[in-house]
């Protein structure tokens, strides 16, 4: 991981679950969907995945847990975090009392067949092992093999300067053939700008939690190298130089 990504995944992940605390309950989910933003991402992936309540779900690369507390408000799952940052995992486990794992997603300490679901968002772009990640959760996710993913993909060629440091974003192209490699089909997918808007409320508690840690930690460095690192995969988003793609995946075998 580099210095940006440590600070933004692992110093604010922690400040951002104080500041959620302080706000109450209601702002947990809000602030704790780190890539995921949109909850209408997370009701299609829910959706699509038939997830019933009881079933076990892996978060892969979980950050502080927004997206799996979310499954639990759509339904009853028992979810399970995995996350390499220490500070990630100590917020997700503040916030939301599921068990979180430090580890990292391309190497899953789980047995195969472990699960009845699992996603994996905003993930891949920040990791250099995305065959892995995807080999990885084909192995732990039993048959059919009900995985989602949200991928941010790279439309044009990147210079690394314009990319959040320790980006590294696939194509569609090169997107499809890890999947295949994998083992993995892709049963449904859905661009993130075909999806319903943010519903107000959500964006209102997410501006609030972003306040607050501006408050209280905008004189910080890694506060200051969080908000860049936002800011520019918002830039490349904005203009169409990156998209959101979520996917509903199936084992072929
Ligand atoms: C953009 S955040 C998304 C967090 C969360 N999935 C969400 O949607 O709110 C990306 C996360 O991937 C994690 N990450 C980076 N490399 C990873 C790896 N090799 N295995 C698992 N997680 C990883 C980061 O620490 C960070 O928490």
């Amino acid at each position: 991981m580099t210095e940006a990504m440590d600070a933004e995944f692992d110093t604010v992940a922690e400040w951002t679950a104080q500041v959620a605390r302080d706000l109450g309950p209601d702002y947990f989910v809000p602030a704790g969907c780190r890539g995921s933003g949109n909850p209408a991402a997370l009701d299609w992936l829910v959706d699509r995945l038939e997830l019933t309540p009881g079933e076990s779900l892996l978060d892969s690369g979980a950050g502080v847990g927004g997206p799996a507390g979310y499954a639990v408000s759509r339904v009853p799952v028992s979810p399970v975090l995995v996350e390499p940052q220490i500070g990630a995992c100590r917020a997700a486990r503040s916030m939301f009392d599921y068990p979180a794992i430090q580890a990292v997603a391309d190497a899953l300490p789980f047995s195969d067949n472990a699960f009845d679901g699992a996603w994996c968002l905003g993930v891949l772009c920040t990791t250099d092992a995305q065959q892995q990640v995807l080999t990885e959760l084909r192995r732990v996710v039993r048959a059919p093999g009900r995985i989602g993913l949200l991928v941010f993909v790279a439309t044009t060629d990147l210079p690394d300067d314009q990319q959040p440091d320790g980006n590294n974003f696939p194509t569609e192209k090169s997107l499809q053939q890890m999947l295949d490699t994998a083992g993995l089909r892709v049963d449904a997918r859905i661009n993130t700008t075909d999806l319903p808007p943010i519903p107000q409320q959500w964006q209102d508690r997410v501006e609030a939690v972003d306040d607050a840690l501006e408050r209280r930690f905008g004189g910080e460095e890694a506060w200051q190298i969080a908000e860049r690192q936002s800011g520019r995969m918002g830039e490349l988003l904005g203009d169409g130089r990156v998209s959101g793609v979520v996917l509903s995946l199936r084992r072929t075998s």
